[in-house]
């Protein structure tokens, strides 16, 4: 098995044969995991907004919740933005999401031709690590980025998947890394103080300040909460759902 790490997405990639990760945890993966662990029956990610408009008309009015963020802010004449904490039991149980994000829903949308998409998050970074442990196929982790530049923090929760893989495997064989695996761990280890966490590091970021910056700061410490909501979601068929639906009370 080898372990490879896509650090944008705009790079030309063939997926096919393998397993998937996609990663944007500022916020993306985090808020879909989110939605789906609040009750949300399943999220729709697409990458234009007049694609997401289009479908709330074809669809029955109020099944359909308009989710997404330009330039970090919710998107007009849409129900929610992209912050995880407005996606709550109230807002998304029982309903389905439609999400349109810069970076995140364009990633997933590419992973076309692989063998299975999971989300990747801190959020659920052990339940992901112990997953991929068990498959014998090639893995990708396929960090969204900020508009086809590298996002540290996507890099991180990268670097720590592969270090729990590591640890898990020490006993059996021992995945290859790529050069952008091996990075991904250094940046990890060098980054990312062990006590405290994925937060301050997170906050750091060039994404971290921005979202700050308009005042999503409650996000930055929200996303860097490791294994919070431990649960699987799958990317199938053009819609996410969870993998043994495990809902929060
Ligand atoms: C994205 O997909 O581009 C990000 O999640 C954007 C954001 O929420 O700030």
């Amino acid at each position: 098995m080898k372990i490879d790490v896509i650090l944008n997405n705009r790079t030309e990639y063939d997926f096919s044969g393998k397993t998937v990760v996609v990663i944007d945890v500022l916020r993306a993966t985090s808020t879909i995991l989110t939605a789906l662990v609040n009750g949300c029956l399943e999220v729709i990610p697409v990458c234009g907004v007049e694609e997401a408009l289009t479908l709330r008309k074809t669809t029955a009015k109020g099944e359909l919740i308009l989710g997404g963020e330009r330039k970090g802010k919710t998107i007009p004449g849409f129900d929610l933005g992209n912050s995880p904490l407005e996606y709550t039991k109230e807002k998304v149980g029982g309903r389905r999401v439609v999400l349109c994000t810069t970076n995140g829903t364009q990633a997933l949308v590419q992973t076309a031709g692989a063998e299975e998409v999971l989300i990747g998050s801190f959020l659920n970074i052990t339940k992901v690590a112990s997953y991929l442990k068990e498959t014998a196929r090639d893995i990708t982790l396929f960090c969204a980025g900020r508009e086809g530049r590298m996002s540290l923090e996507d890099l991180l929760c990268a670097g720590k998947i592969i270090k729990k893989i590591l640890f898990m495997a020490k006993n059996g064989t021992v995945p290859e890394l790529t050069d952008s695996g091996r990075l991904a761990m250094i940046a990890y280890k060098h980054l990312v103080n062990k006590v405290k966490g994925p937060v301050i590091a997170i906050a750091q970021t060039e994404h971290g300040q921005y979202l700050s910056s308009i005042g999503y700061n409650e996000d930055l410490r929200y996303c860097g909460q490791v294994d919070f909501l431990p649960q699987l979601a799958i990317y199938q068929n053009e819609r996410i759902m969870l993998d043994k639906p495990c809902y929060r009370n």
